[in-house]
């Protein structure tokens, strides 16, 4: 099959989250099971500049020229490979829009004009389909940012000759995003306003991106299966459960996959000593020991040391470290964060740190080689998420054999097993979860880890469960692969899309 992958992120060119990791695995898991795939991206060179390995770049002879709103935007185009794979990538090149400190944010601040640099984006990527005669089977969007290109599929590219055929997906790795703009920004996407509708593109009022992508997309999919149901509840759906539930024959979620040549503690260069699930137990105390020493901790191995490596944001649940920071400092604990986000959590955190030398070190910034080091140094890994689409440093964990504690939300609910004394017994526990959005909760979970931790057949039982299931691409690439099937079969032409009438 040939695919394209439509993204705003993807590594090693550009990440902020997950949905980085997730845009260029899913595409080497697709490759490596035979398809054709090309991957488009925007180019943003301060990005590119902090490379240490920089894949190599190629102009492309193809002269962008790009209808937003009234103004047509010049680009050029970039050909470049994915590491480690035959995976084909484009990036589109224009310095106004992408040559910028951030991605999509900077002084914490989003940028004014977000809604124009991904209209332009997403129109440039299927030029680039068109003019470069990819001659798609499907072209898959992902999140906000590319929320225009199932429309621009489904009302332009589809009316060219030849083109007929191409079926589209759209993927929602995160509803808290939406990509909500003011109603006049509808006249940057150049679609006829008779799309303005509530059960296409507006959203009270506004022009919604993430909604263009779940109404005008062949097959919608998200990142894990309990979220695909979270969705469509007023609970989680951020105000589209309704758009979610209109669709919800055609919505399906896919747990992510983990990249297990990144990801993978036989291999890994960054830590201190490589292992496998046979040499766990000297390999992480030797992870564990290197880690408190980088970050200033006494060196214990009697002491559970819990670790997080995370966006520090609401979501992520940081509200509960700071409901029971006072009990669980008041136990024989290490904590290590690693992360940036809301001032007021990166604050408290970094105030731990500093009343409790000898059990917290909170570390602010950016730094992928220390989260490798966290990963494979802590025993515990804490993740109580208000709500998780999918999350990816839970599975890391299983893999490092670093338990994780989580809440049973969306894809933490799907790759955590609790262990309760049915799961232990079953041989199925991998970690601990919990349900209750509360500090207490949270703590008593933490007791629990506490002391199976000092309990160490059990422990070894519980790392060993996480680390020997299969959590690379290859389930989760063959499952999309049946999604664009569905997705070719469901094709909607002509009037279909035409939109409501007023
Ligand atoms: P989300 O996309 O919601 O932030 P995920 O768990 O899906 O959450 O993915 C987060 C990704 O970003 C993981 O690969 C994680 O290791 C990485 N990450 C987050 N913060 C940092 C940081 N401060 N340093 C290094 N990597 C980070
Ligand atoms: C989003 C979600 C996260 C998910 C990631 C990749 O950022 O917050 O849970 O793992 O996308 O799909």
């Amino acid at each position: 099959m040939r695919i394209v992958v439509v993204s705003s992120e993807a590594v090693p060119f550009s990440k902020t989250g997950g949905l980085g990791d997730v845009a260029a695995a899913l595409p080497k898991g697709l490759a490596q099971a035979g398809h054709e795939v090309t991957l488009i991206l925007p180019h943003y060179p301060q990005q590119f500049a902090k490379l240490t390995d920089a894949p190599a770049l190629t102009p492309v002879s193809l002269a962008l020229r790009v209808p937003v709103g009234h103004k047509l935007v010049d680009g050029r185009v970039l050909k470049g490979q994915l590491p480690g794979s035959n995976v084909t990538v484009y990036l589109i090149d224009q310095p106004i829009y992408f040559d910028r400190k951030g991605v999509y944010v900077e002084n914490e601040q989003d940028y004014r004009d977000n809604c124009e640099r991904f209209v332009y984006f997403s129109r440039a990527a299927v030029e680039v389909v068109r003019h470069l005669n990819l001659k798609p089977d499907v072209i898959h969007a992902n999140d906000w940012q590319t929320g225009l290109v199932p429309a621009l599929v489904a009302a332009e590219l589809r009316r060219q000759p030849g083109l007929d055929r191409v079926a589209s997906v759209f993927t929602v790795h995160n509803m808290a995003f939406q990509g909500r703009f003011w109603h006049w920004d509808m006249h940057l996407t150049g679609l006829d306003w008779k799309y303005f509708n509530w059960k296409q593109m507006e959203f009270f009022g506004h022009l919604n991106l993430l909604k263009t992508g779940i109404s005008f997309a062949d097959m919608v999919t998200t990142v894990s299966p309990t979220y695909a149901r979270e969705i469509q509840t007023p609970e989680y759906g951020c105000g589209l459960h309704g758009a979610l539930s209109s669709r919800s024959s055609d919505l399906v979620g896919i747990l992510n996959g983990v990249d297990t040549e990144i990801w993978n503690p036989t291999t890994d260069p960054y830590i201190a000593q490589q292992y496998s699930v046979e040499t766990v137990e000297s390999g992480k105390a030797a992870c564990k020991a290197a880690l408190q020493k980088r970050l200033g901790l006494p060196v214990r191995a009697d002491v559970p040391l819990f670790g997080s490596v995370s966006r520090m944001t609401g979501q992520k649940g940081f509200a509960l470290i700071g409901q029971c920071a006072d009990v669980l400092l008041d136990q024989d604990v290490q904590l290590v964060f690693l992360g940036s986000g809301d001032p007021h959590y990166e604050g408290l955190l970094k105030q731990l740190a500093v009343t409790h030398p000898t059990k917290v070190s909170t570390t602010i910034g950016y730094n992928e080689e220390l989260s490798h080091q966290v990963e494979a140094g802590c025993d515990v890994f804490l993740m109580p998420s208000e709500f998780e689409p999918c999350g990816l440093n839970q599975m890391y964990s299983l893999i490092y054999g670093t338990v994780p504690i989580v809440r049973a939300v969306g894809g933490l609910a799907d790759s955590v097993v609790d262990a309760n004394d049915h799961n232990l017994a079953a041989g199925a526990a991998n970690g601990f979860s919990f349900h209750e959005f509360r500090g207490e909760v949270l703590f008593w979970n933490i007791c629990r880890a506490r002391n199976l931790f000092a309990d160490k057949p059990k422990w070894r039982k519980l790392q060993q469960t996480g680390m020997k299931r299969d959590w690379s691409w290859k389930h989760s690439a063959a499952e999309y692969v049946r999604i664009y099937e569905r997705a070719i079969g469901k094709r909607r032409v002509g009037s279909e899309c035409e939109g409501e009438e007023e």
